[in-house]
């Protein structure tokens, strides 16, 4: 296994999404990635080859991640350990056929997650929310429907890939779903903490 090639690869990676322009808050995630894969990376290039922690979890917990809601805030925490487990093995090359079923966990949490927010949503609209989080709740609604079902079929996507990939494109997709889950926590639910701020 290469792991200054995938570093560089990861590197290469976050800069080029950093370079179409996201949103503060995901740029500083992104810079966080890149910072602790250049120190790894340095580690490496020094001879001192020890994985730390900090490799070992990929994805930390962000403050950026949470949406003021403490159910749905465990979930973000829920996936964000799921993918961690998984990208431990994407990131080894090793052969994902033992991991399948963590894959159908993220898949599985994933929709539950999105039924979730949607729920609440829907009881926000409905209930004794003050009018104007209701009115930001209605007008979310639709929209963030819609990009959950963009963002199911996303991680769809991602999982029939790693089920399908060669053992050296596997650290890429471990990307991929840290990349899924920033997007959809920072950038999709954005519109969801603006309705929790307005209460
Ligand atoms: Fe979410
Ligand atoms: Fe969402």
């Amino acid at each position: 296994m290469d792991r200054a090639k995938n570093l560089r690869e990861r590197i290469a990676y976050y800069r080029r999404h950093l370079g179409e322009g996201v949103s503060a808050e995901i740029a500083s995630v992104y810079l966080r990635e890149i910072a602790k894969a250049e120190a790894e990376l340095r580690r490496i290039e020094r001879g001192d080859e020890g994985t730390t922690d900090a490799m070992n979890r990929r994805l930390e917990w962000n403050d950026a991640f949470a949406i003021g809601h403490t159910l749905l805030d465990a979930q973000h925490r829920d996936l964000i350990r799921l993918i961690n487990r998984l990208c431990v093995a994407l990131d080894t090359k090793a052969d994902m056929t033992a991991k399948h079923p963590d894959l159908r966990a993220l898949l599985h949490a994933a929709k539950e997650h999105f039924e979730h927010e949607i729920a609440v949503l829907k009881a926000i609209v409905a209930g004794p929310a003050p009018d104007h989080a209701k009115a930001i709740g209605a007008s979310a609604m639709g929209e963030h429907a819609s990009a959950h079902d963009r963002a199911l079929g996303e991680l769809h996507a991602i999982v029939a890939r790693i089920e399908h990939a060669l053992a050296d494109d596997l650290p890429r997709h471990a990307d991929e779903l840290i990349t899924w889950f920033v997007v959809h926590a920072i950038k999709h639910d954005a519109n969801l903490k603006a309705v929790f701020q307005a209460m």
